[in-house]
């Protein structure tokens, strides 16, 4: 099966099953685990944040960053697709009492005019206050795409404008950097507080971290454990995250490549995908998975006449060739 259901599919490479199992390890409840805090440390200062926090998954790292910066009852803005509304399973709301709104971009991008009006500033007891808007670059449903560096510093200037914070889902910014080639600490620049991922194109079985200020982090660790991600020889994990952050950042320009291909193959502008996600348009999603599961292309619907596709370290060339030969079979008809 050529699997291009998602880019968390990943198996760990043997080299990096090497490197986890030489990991040097203690119990990171008690902030003792010399390999959580190399990567901590490395990844904070990679993005220039004070500290970091090392999370079993992206969505308690975005849960833990957005309750840092809004409290019950106070609300996020964010865009309608955005992971943390629509693919947290209302973690946020159920977790730590926030409510949110959102404004609609087909392109996952910042609308700085739909925040501006939507905004909402503290007024006691009348009206729920706007705390955070959250971005996520790249945005996964909107297929991979970049907000660019300049779009999140006009955001940036609007935040400090309104008094708000920012907060950058940034599960695949790896990815954006790769393509646009923006450095990592530009992106930390703009943002109150980011959640990375290890355990998407970047390989690892597991792990995201959550960066802020070093008061912050204090805070989130405490919010961790309370979630139950109070973990203890987790640096056999973090090592593979540094593994990955060493050996599989620049590699994704090559998935990159492979997204266009396949977008081409399915009848798409290659140039509409940016980085490692396709997403396109067909009149029977659920259809098109079927065929292709039967030919031995794994894909994905995300709606009724929505394909998506993920490019990762699991697919090669030859493996994109053939899955995109399959597809353009499949939706010439
Ligand atoms: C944009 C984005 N943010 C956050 C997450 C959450 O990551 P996890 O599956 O590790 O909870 C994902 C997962 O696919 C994602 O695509």
């Amino acid at each position: 099966m050529i699997d291009l259901r998602s880019d968390t599919v990943t198996r760990p490479t043997e080299d990096m099953r090497r490197a986890m199992a030489r990991a040097e390890v203690g119990d990171d409840v008690y902030d003792e685990d010399p390999s959580v805090h190399e990567l901590q440390e490395e990844v904070a200062g990679r993005f220039g944040f004070e500290a970091a926090l090392f999370t079993p998954t992206g969505s308690m790292a975005n849960v833990l960053a957005v309750a840092a910066l809004v409290g019950p009852g106070e609300e996020v803005l964010c865009e309608a697709r955005a992971h943390i509304l629509r693919a947290e399973l209302g973690a946020h709301g159920a977790f730590t009492g926030i409510t949110s709104r959102t404004w609609r971009d087909d392109r996952g991008q910042v609308d700085l005019e739909a925040i501006r009006e939507m905004h909402a500033p503290d007024m006691g007891p009348f009206f729920v206050r706007t705390a955070a808007i959250s971005v996520e670059n790249t945005h996964n449903f909107a297929g991979g795409t970049v907000v660019p560096l300049e779009d999140l510093r006009a955001l940036r200037a609007l935040a400090d404008d309104l008094d708000c914070a920012v907060h950058v889902d940034g599960a695949r910014i790896w990815n954006a950097h790769v393509a646009t080639g923006t450095p990592l600490s530009a992106y930390g620049a703009v943002a109150d507080t980011m959640a990375v991922c290890f355990s998407k194109g970047l390989g690892a079985p597991v792990g995201s971290v959550v960066m802020g200020t070093a008061e912050q982090v204090e805070r989130l660790r405490v919010l961790r454990k309370r979630m139950g991600g109070g973990m203890r020889q987790v640096g056999i994990l973090a090592a593979g995250a540094l593994w990955a952050l060493d050996q599989h950042v620049e590699r994704l320009v090559e998935d990159h490549g492979h997204a266009k291909l396949l977008a081409e193959a399915c009848g798409t502008d290659p140039a509409l995908t940016e980085t490692n996600i396709v997403v396109v348009d067909v009149p029977d999603a659920p259809a098109v998975v079927e065929a292709a599961r039967a030919q031995g292309v794994l894909v994905g619907a995300v709606g009724p006449t929505k394909l998506r596709m993920l490019t990762h370290l699991d697919v090669d060339r030859l493996d994109v060739e053939d899955a995109a030969l399959v597809l353009s079979k499949i939706l010439a008809g």
